[in-house]
């Protein structure tokens, strides 16, 4: 088997939810439990908090989220013992990295990118330079640590091929420094969408809080949100094109109970969409709850996360630092090779 080396994360930017856990936390989980660190595997989970002030996050609100997504992976399944969790912004090797590689990237290949056409459009007044280089940090992000597979959703794949051009561009301008990352997107991860406009993905920064079942909501709130969750005209309780507000909530059924759409679907014949609902509801808080359970013993136990998160940074600004002095001495910056 080859090496894989595995990088991956998610902004501190909201509320972590049933979106991010079955689209993108539950397969970094899965990976995790399939691999061995036999041949020199590695797993790196980042806390993308640079990321995240792209858009105005209110400082204190933003620190602690640093810590709850942080408790999070490690409540979902993410082992601190086979992977190493940090924080974006304590490796200064990432932001150095995005700024030389904003010096190579031709504005062309940035003006493409959809997601920042997306953003921009939607919150004209607040686009600022950093959401539009955004994707030069992520580029920064996998390349200092020479990623070979990278696990996001669909809508990330771009970046990821932006990634591999970065790195091809600098490695033919300078000299063969970056390996060329591939995009692992799991097909059989559905897109969660918002439970009150079915049409739209779930999001933490979903102005509605209806629309969202976070990880962190207790019972009685997930209980209210899926009670009143959008439905679909007509009373069946079946998938299909002309029904997403049923196929989304049939999904989430799946995806949280184990059983399959079409074993729900007959479950669920000639019943009423209460019925539906209320047991939903109980799967997702049935499903939820050990995650919570975990998060809230580690959050009191401070020390605990502390050392998970300094352990990670270590490795991480050990790693980095090696490929931080290759490109200064490609590109031939400062009197040193490494910081003094
Ligand atoms: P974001 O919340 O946009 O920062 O995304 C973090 C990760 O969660 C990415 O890998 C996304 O692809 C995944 N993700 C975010 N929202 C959803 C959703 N509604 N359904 C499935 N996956 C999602
Ligand atoms: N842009 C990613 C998202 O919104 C988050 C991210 C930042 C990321 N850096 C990364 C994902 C590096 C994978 C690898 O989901």
């Amino acid at each position: 088997m080859t090496q894989k080396i595995i990088f991956s994360g998610i902004q501190p930017s909201g509320n972590l939810h049933i979106g991010n856990y079955i689209g993108a936390i539950r397969q970094w989980v899965k990976l995790q439990d399939q691999m061995t660190d036999r041949d020199g595997n590695e797993l790196i989970f980042c806390i993308v908090d640079l990321h995240a002030i792209t858009v105005y996050q209110e400082p204190k609100i933003l620190r602690e989220k640093i810590k709850e997504v942080a408790a999070l992976y490690v409540a979902c399944g993410i082992d601190p013992q086979k992977a190493h969790i940090f924080v974006q912004s304590e490796n200064p090797d990432h932001s150095c990295l995005a700024w030389i590689f904003d010096c190579i990237i031709p504005l062309g290949w940035m003006k493409r990118m959809t997601q920042f056409k997306d953003k921009s459009a939607t919150q004209k007044d607040s686009t600022t330079v950093g959401l539009f280089n955004y994707p030069a940090l992520m580029a920064a992000d996998i390349l200092l640590y020479d990623t070979t597979h990278v696990p996001v959703g669909e809508d990330q794949r771009q970046h990821i091929e932006l990634t591999r051009d970065i790195a091809e561009r600098f490695n033919k301008i300078f000299s063969p420094t970056f390996s060329l990352p591939r995009p692992m997107i799991d097909k059989s991860a559905p897109r969660i969408m918002s439970l009150q406009s079915p049409r739209s993905k779930m999001s933490k920064s979903d102005k509605d809080p209806g629309g969202t079942v976070n990880l962190l909501d207790p019972p009685e709130e997930i209980r209210n949100k899926i009670r009143r969750a959008v439905t679909d005209s007509g009373k069946e309780i079946r998938v299909g094109a002309d029904k997403p507000a049923l196929t989304n909530l049939l999904t989430i059924y799946a995806k949280f109970s184990g059983k399959s759409v079409k074993e729900i679907e007959l479950m669920y014949q000639g019943k009423g969409y209460a019925d539906f609902k209320n047991d939903l509801a109980e799967v997702v808080i049935a499903a939820l709850k050990p995650i919570q359970q975990k998060y809230q013993a580690l959050r009191q136990d401070s020390a605990g996360l502390e050392k998970i998160l300094d352990d990670g940074r270590n490795f991480a600004g050990g790693k980095s630092a090696k490929k931080t002095k290759q490109v200064r001495t490609a590109v031939g910056l400062g009197r040193y090779t490494t910081r003094k």
